[in-house]
């Protein structure tokens, strides 16, 4: 037993910041990262945290399942920019939303919405969980260098949610890390100990863009392979491919190697940026409430990011 997803959610803070504005302080222009991105906007936190974004996320994703919150078994939070180390996100959604299971969060950066679904799969099959509820939060705006152009033009903050229910709609996974800091690091609080000797590190997101990119394309292109092989699918059975929202150029190389049509894969990242573990689920719910996915739908869900981790799954919608 394993589990469908029954409801989704999504919430942005209202502050939008397009590319022109963000020219006014960054040295960049709306061309080159309309180009090299694809984004156009994103929306940012001005008083809201992540954590805010996180309930409101929940809270629509509980609606639009119908189920109440004290019928939740569990509550997985994913966060790289999570307002405290302790207590989690998930934590502090299961006491705003009025739920009354256990809560834990993860971090597998932007992978981490296939971590969530792989690890809430575990429950189901264990007989542990009848209902879950699984909220990818973001504020990146925090946790960006705004000097940084390389980095502050493609993030933006946002949360996405969605409500689970034992069923038959986790087909299949490939979950990968490549572990190291080379390429992508967001350094933790400095501290005051007396006693260390570790130079400081600046608590940004550090990013090196082209191997990263390389590694997205490379991720995604195998990922799917792999996922269609051990299935015996072919593209042809899979309505919609839903990938992490890091940079449309990333989609389009996959999509190019693939052999696959650009509009298999679904693509939002002009309105949100990227919102890191938010990404796949604010793409699902907006896929979801504007009725373009079918019930028994195959769908691919693909992420990628910092860790370096990579996960990508099959579900029946
Ligand atoms: O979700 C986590 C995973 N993250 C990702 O998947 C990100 C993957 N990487 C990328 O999306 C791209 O590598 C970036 C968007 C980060 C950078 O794009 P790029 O095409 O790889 O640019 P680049 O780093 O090779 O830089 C090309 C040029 C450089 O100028 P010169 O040296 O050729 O004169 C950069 O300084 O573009 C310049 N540049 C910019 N120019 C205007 C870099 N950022 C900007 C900018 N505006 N924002």
């Amino acid at each position: 037993m394993s589990f469908s997803i029954i409801g989704t959610g999504m919430y942005v803070p209202p502050r939008i910041v397009t590319n022109d504005e963000l020219s006014r302080f960054v040295d960049t222009s709306d061309e080159w990262i309309r180009q090299r991105v694809g984004v156009e906007r994103r929306h940012v936190c001005t008083d809201e945290t992540a954590t805010d974004l996180a309930c409101k996320a929940a809270v629509r994703a509980l609606e639009n399942s119908g189920c109440d919150p004290k019928e939740l078994d569990i509550i997985i939070a994913a966060t790289v920019s999570g307002d405290m180390a302790c207590p989690s996100v998930s934590c502090m959604v299961q006491r705003r939303i009025g739920a009354e299971c256990f809560a834990f969060d993860i971090n597998a950066a932007c992978a981490a919405f296939v971590f969530m679904l792989e690890t809430a799969a575990g429950f189901f099959e264990r007989g542990r969980a009848r209902k879950a509820l699984l909220v990818g939060a973001e504020q990146m705006s925090k946790i960006v260098n705004w000097e940084d152009r390389g980095t502050c033009v493609i993030f933006g903050d946002g949360a996405g949610a969605v409500v689970l229910e034992a069923g038959e709609g986790y087909i299949d996974s490939v979950l990968t890390t490549k572990g190291g800091d080379e390429v992508i690091k967001i350094p933790h609080f400095i501290g005051k100990s007396p006693f260390s000797t570790q130079k400081p590190q600046e608590p940004y997101i550090c990013m090196e863009g082209q191997e990263t990119f390389k590694y997205a394309v490379n991720a995604m292109c195998s990922d799917i392979r792999r996922l269609l092989e051990g299935n015996g699918l072919t593209l042809d059975d899979i309505a919609l491919i839903v990938p992490h929202q890091a940079n449309k150029r990333i989609i389009d190389l996959a999509a190019a190697r693939l052999r696959i049509p650009a509009d298999k894969f679904y693509v939002n990242i002009q309105d949100y940026g990227n919102t890191s573990s938010a990404s796949i689920p604010i793409a699902l719910d907006e896929l979801n409430r504007s009725g373009r996915l079918k019930r028994g739908d195959l769908i691919i869900l693909t992420a990628f990011g910092g860790g370096l981790s990579n996960a990508s799954c099959i579900i029946k919608w």
